[in-house]
């Protein structure tokens, strides 16, 4: 049996370098099923398939291929075999990802695969659903939180050193937009499991956050 962590929360609560530093640390593999959704949003923008568009959707999801792949260290997205990594960070993906990620047939395509890799492998998974619905009996699950604006203001920072253009006021909508969406959809929406332990990060650093996730696990671990 493999040992499971799940990592909820919303965007900009620091759960991608976290989980990142964690898994390296515990030796998990870290899984980022924010990617996923980010590649469909991808795939589907440049086919010109819009979110209502059902058959297109579903013989775009027929044959997608993701692969999250670790080298030494660096996280490498592959959509159909194509290096997508950077691509699907861009604010228009930001901006519509949520639509695609609360569509039935996407949740329904996404969610085995994500199952899969934690059948033969140590995980430490992060998402908005892992805790609720992917693995609901994981053996650790943790949701990360943090008010709006700090959450925006971390954003905006990375955004600016990856040279994106914008202003804080456009994340702070954009995380607000995306957090009502992924909060309120029918399947699946962002919540803290009742079993989770919670960590609020707005006044914590990433090394912070990390020592308190290390510890949450390294104590079940010893169970
Ligand atoms: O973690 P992230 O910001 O890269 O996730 C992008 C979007 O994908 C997020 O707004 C909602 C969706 N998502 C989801 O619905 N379920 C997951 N397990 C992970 C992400």
């Amino acid at each position: 049996m493999s040992f499971v962590v799940a990592i909820d929360g919303p965007a900009g609560t620091g759960k991608g370098t976290v989980t990142k530093i964690v898994a390296e640390k515990l030796n998990l593999v870290n899984v980022d099923t924010g990617a996923m959704y980010r590649s469909v949003t991808l795939k589907a923008l440049e086919n010109n398939i819009q979110p209502t568009e059902t058959e297109k959707k579903k013989k775009m999801l027929q044959d997608i291929s993701i692969e999250l792949k670790d080298n030494n260290g660096v996280k490498q997205v592959l959509l159909d075999g194509k290096d997508v990594t950077e691509k699907i960070r861009t604010p228009k993906i930001d901006q519509n990802v949520s639509k695609f990620a609360q569509i039935a047939i996407v949740r329904e395509k996404m969610t085995p695969l994500q199952r899969k890799m934690g059948e033969t492998q140590n995980i430490i998974m992060e998402g908005r659903d892992i805790g609720t619905a992917v693995f609901p009996d994981a053996d650790v699950k943790i949701y990360l939180d943090a008010t709006s604006e700090e959450r925006a203001k971390r954003r905006y920072k990375q955004n600016l050193e990856k040279g994106i253009k914008c202003t804080y006021e456009e994340v702070l909508k954009s995380i607000e937009e995306r957090n009502k969406i992924d909060t309120t959809r029918k399947i699946a929406p962002l919540k803290k499991a009742e079993d989770a332990i919670y960590v609020d990060t707005t006044n914590l650093s990433i090394d912070e956050v990390v020592e308190k996730v290390c510890d949450i696990i390294v104590s079940k671990m010893g169970e």
